[in-house]
């Protein structure tokens, strides 16, 4: 038993979308999240730039005593993961493994598309992850980095259908069967993507197989909470709380979400 936290991290509100997941698969598990909304977007920047930032985050969990660090960000994930797990101990479980797993067991004839941030498409990590389990499947790379904005600002319907349209031209005619959201901000948009896309296609959400590999790390790290503690969940923000809050109420469904304000350059123990 392990009554620590589980930790979360993202550049803004799109983090919640696995956050959302991960409660309704471990309802007994505590969960701190952190939303770096003062650097977003991510998918702009350098490599460099995305590691730094996600070290603040992960330096602020860790002071949070968490027991594992879920990345609920593709672009740190892809940008982040494998330096930062050389540096701390608790285990880091990324977006992209497991968005290619659910990827590669949804495709049919063998055609992937996936859509994510500038800096998660130029670093190939979901074709290298997908056609690691599959090398016949073939995966196009779509950059959409017009849609993070959106979201962050709470955009209506048509605004987001729009810029997704948009986003998806260069996707007319291909013919895959399965749409991966390689960014944790899509699925608030998904609506906007299953009217852009055929009817045919399957949406995949990488949360969903998220929420299970960290069930599945759980149980054998034996790091499940004893389940007579009632489970907290605390929701910080580097960016403007207000803000964040109208919009974690409403993806959420929560009229009780509250984040706090931090500053993750100071703010880690
Ligand atoms: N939500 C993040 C992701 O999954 C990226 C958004 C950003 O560009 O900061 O890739």
């Amino acid at each position: 038993m392990d009554n620590r936290p589980i930790g979360l991290l993202d550049s803004g509100v799109g983090g919640l979308t696995v956050v959302k997941k991960v409660i309704q698969k471990l309802p007994n598990e505590s969960t701190v999240f952190i939303g770096d909304n003062a650097h977003i977007p991510y998918g702009d920047k350098t490599n460099e730039e995305v590691i730094a930032l996600t070290r603040r985050s992960v330096k602020f969990l860790l002071s949070k005593n968490v027991k594992l660090i879920i990345f609920a960000c593709n672009t740190a994930t892809a940008a982040a993961m494998d330096v930062i797990q050389d540096e701390i101990k608790p285990q880091i479980i990324g977006v992209i493994q497991s968005g290619s797993l659910a990827a590669a067991r949804t495709t049919k004839n063998k055609k992937v598309a996936v859509v994510a941030t500038n800096v998660t498409v130029a670093s190939h990590a979901y074709k290298k992850e997908i056609r690691f389990r599959d090398p016949n499947i073939q995966v196009t790379e779509l950059a959409a980095p017009k849609l993070v904005p959106l979201v962050e600002n709470g955009a209506d319907y048509e605004s987001c259908l729009k810029a997704v349209q948009e986003s998806l031209l260069s996707l007319k005619g291909k013919d895959f069967d399965t749409l991966v959201l390689g960014c944790t901000h899509y699925p608030i948009i998904r609506k906007e993507f299953a009217e852009t896309v055929n009817k045919n296609v399957q949406i995949v959400d990488p949360a969903d197989q998220v929420a299970q590999y960290t069930f599945n790390v759980m149980r054998r790290d034996g790091l499940f909470s004893d389940d007579s503690v009632k489970p907290v969940h605390a929701y910080y923000t580097t960016g403007d709380e207000k803000k964040v809050n109208k919009l974690g109420r409403s993806f959420l469904n929560d009229p009780s979400f509250v984040a706090k304000h931090i500053d993750s350059e100071k703010d880690n123990g």
